[in-house]
């Protein structure tokens, strides 16, 4: 028996907040707690550290600071960015997206089609889940104003090819939206590299703090905000701003480019552990999404025969923290939409699990993991075998 260890593998879920980052954070929570909008010495000190953290985290995307909108988190700036831009290009306007977004950019996209009068289509994958740039000429319509695809898939990891898409994009003066939040903290965030106009962001994907993010706008991009109220961020999104989650944001951000090389090796070496541990060692498993060209901390996989709900339930007893496309606390999984994109069957697709390694994984903890998924999926496996030999008596 294997002693117990608690190892997290769910670092595209979140990731624990750097203390350097809760250091430079703690003096905004309480002796200075101005409001930035606010004229007086307490509203200037705060002002500085959002202006300070807009400079820091302008370096690191290669853009101006005034084009960056401090938002709540990923979600909030794929709302701005989308809702934003179909609404000023007006109702009946058209939007280009894939088949394989986060819900923040799907449920927007389906909301702004099924009840306000726009239109979408929808950017199909290849098995690896990856999109093919050229594909965008066959949905693009006179009316396009937007296409949005996410820099990394969440699930799968796939890296997608944005710089190419964006080529096909400016060519017919339709706006590139990027959904970045997996990539941040291990690629290139460089917003003229990629060639969007619009770039979204999570600070606690990357070792920062939970409900902060910030939406990168192109200058000369004029969007209807999707937030209204007061005059912040230039009119661009209401809302008094978080200044400690701003200044963990920046920090976090640049203790990431600073420190990633070592970083992404970390990663990498881990991650191929595990996919070496995994595939070599447990039968009818296969990797999914690409298998190079994929984010460092990423590994995923679909165990034939089993529902991920089980599995990250059962790994979560012996003290593995992994999770799957398909669970749900309600007991009836549903397929990832992502993976029968990619083409696999509804069956095939429950029993998807991803495991994401971080800063603190070690590779005695891939071992452990490789041993108890080993366990874990001979046990599950067996089980149903005699379950489906009872049910047949
Ligand atoms: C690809 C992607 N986009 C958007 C989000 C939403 O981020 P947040 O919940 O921080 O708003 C996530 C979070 O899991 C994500 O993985």
């Amino acid at each position: 028996m294997l002693t117990k260890r608690s190892v997290y593998l769910d670092h595209s879920a979140t990731t624990p907040t750097d203390p350097r980052v809760v250091e430079a954070m703690l003096p905004f929570f309480t002796a200075d707690y101005g409001n930035s909008a606010s004229a007086h010495s307490y509203g200037r000190k705060a002002e500085d550290a959002v202006e300070t953290a807009r400079e820091t985290i302008a370096k690191v995307m290669n853009c101006s600071p005034r084009e960056i909108i401090f938002t709540s988190g990923a979600s909030e700036s794929n709302n701005l960015a989308i809702r934003g831009a179909a609404w000023k290009a007006g109702q009946g306007s058209h939007l280009i997206t894939t088949a394989v977004e986060h819900s923040a950019v799907i449920n927007t996209v389906n909301q702004l089609t099924d009840v306000m009068g726009f239109e979408s289509s929808y950017l199909p994958v290849d098995s690896q889940g990856s999109i093919n740039p050229s594909d965008f000429e066959e949905l693009y319509r006179l009316a396009t104003a937007i296409v949005s695809a996410m820099l990394v898939n969440n699930e799968v990891g796939t890296v997608q090819p944005i710089a190419d898409l964006a080529d096909y994009a400016k060519a017919k003066r339709v706006y590139v939206h990027t959904d970045a939040v997996q990539a941040a903290g291990q690629l290139s965030l460089d917003v003229h590299q990629l060639g969007v106009d619009m770039m979204s962001l999570s600070a606690h994907k990357f070792y920062g703090p939970k409900g902060v993010g910030l939406l990168y706008l192109r200058k000369g991009i004029d969007l209807y905000p999707s937030q209204t109220g007061g005059s912040h961020e230039e009119g661009r999104r209401a809302g008094t701003l978080n200044t400690p989650g701003i200044v963990g944001m920046a920090k976090a951000l640049e203790l990431a480019y600073q420190e990633r090389e070592m970083r992404i090796n970390h990663f990498r070496a881990l991650r191929d552990q595990l996919i070496d541990g995994v595939l070599s060692r447990i039968p009818d498993v296969v990797l999914t999404g690409h298998p190079t060209n994929r984010l460092p901390s990423h590994a995923s996989f679909l165990i034939d025969g089993l529902d991920g709900n089980s599995l990250i339930t059962h790994l979560d007893l012996r003290g593995v923290a992994a999770s799957s496309a398909s669970a749900c606390k309600t007991g009836n999984p549903e397929p990832s939409s992502v993976l029968l994109a990619m083409g696999y069957s509804p069956k095939e697709a429950l029993g998807s699990l991803r495991l994401t390694v971080g800063l603190q994984t070690s590779p005695e903890d891939i071992d452990y993991t490789v041993d108890i998924l080993g366990d874990v999926v001979a046990r599950l496996r067996k089980l149903n075998a005699a379950f489906q030999l009872t049910s047949m008596t």
